[in-house]
C-alpha cells in the first residue's frame, strides 16, 4: 500500500512536471478559414509585395519591394497551424530559414524582420483565412533517410 502510494504520488509529480507552461500555445486554435478568401486577403493586404507562393499566379502588388520570400511549396515538414499564425503576427519571433539576414531584417544581428506589422490592420477572421490559404500551397516532401547498416 505503501508503495503504491509513492508511486502515485511520483507519477502525479511527473505529470504535474510536464505539463504545458502558461505561456505555451498549447489549445490555440482560429476558427475554420477559407483558402479563396486567403488568397484575395493575401493581395488585398499587399503581401505580395514581398511575398510569391509556389505554384500560385498573384497579380503584381502595387508596392512591390526587391523581396521574394517564397511561401509554400515543398518542404520537410509542414509548417504547423500555429508556426504560420505566430509568423504573421509576430515575424520576429522566428526568422525563414535559407535567407541572408541582410535581405530579411533590418538589424545587424538578424533578429527583426522586415516584415510588415499587420497587427492593428488584420482582423482574426483575415488571420484564419490567411494562414488556411498559405498552409493548403505547403506539400510535404518526404527527407531521404541515409540507410545504415543493421549494428552487429
Ligand atoms: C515588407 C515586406 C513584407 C510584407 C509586406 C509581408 N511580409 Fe511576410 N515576410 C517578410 C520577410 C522579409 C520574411 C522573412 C523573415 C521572417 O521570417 O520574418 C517574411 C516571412 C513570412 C512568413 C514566414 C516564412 C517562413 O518560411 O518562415 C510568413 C508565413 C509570412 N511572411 C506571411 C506574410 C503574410 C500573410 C503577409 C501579408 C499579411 C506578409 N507576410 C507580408 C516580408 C514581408
Amino acid at each position: 500500500m505503501f508503495r503504491y502510494l509513492i508511486a502515485l504520488s511520483v507519477a502525479a509529480v511527473l505529470v504535474a512536471g510536464c505539463g504545458p507552461a502558461p505561456q505555451s500555445g498549447r489549445g490555440f486554435t482560429l476558427p475554420e478559414g477559407d483558402v479563396a478568401r486567403g488568397q484575395a486577403t493575401f493581395v488585398e493586404l499587399q503581401c505580395n509585395a514581398c511575398h510569391k507562393v509556389k505554384g500560385v499566379d498573384l497579380p503584381a502588388a502595387e508596392n512591390a519591394t526587391d523581396l521574394s520570400v517564397a511561401l509554400g511549396g515543398k518542404v520537410a515538414r509542414i509548417e504547423t497551424y500555429g508556426e504560420l499564425v505566430t509568423s504573421i503576427i509576430n515575424p520576429s519571433h522566428k526568422i525563414a530559414k535559407g535567407y541572408a539576414k541582410e535581405e530579411v531584417t533590418t538589424d545587424a544581428e538578424g533578429k527583426h524582420s522586415r516584415m510588415l506589422n499587420y497587427n492593428e490592420i488584420v482582423t482574426v477572421e483575415q488571420l484564419a483565412d490567411l494562414v488556411t490559404f498559405l498552409q493548403s500551397h505547403y506539400e510535404l516532401q518526404p527527407v531521404d533517410m541515409t540507410e545504415y547498416p543493421p549494428y552487429l
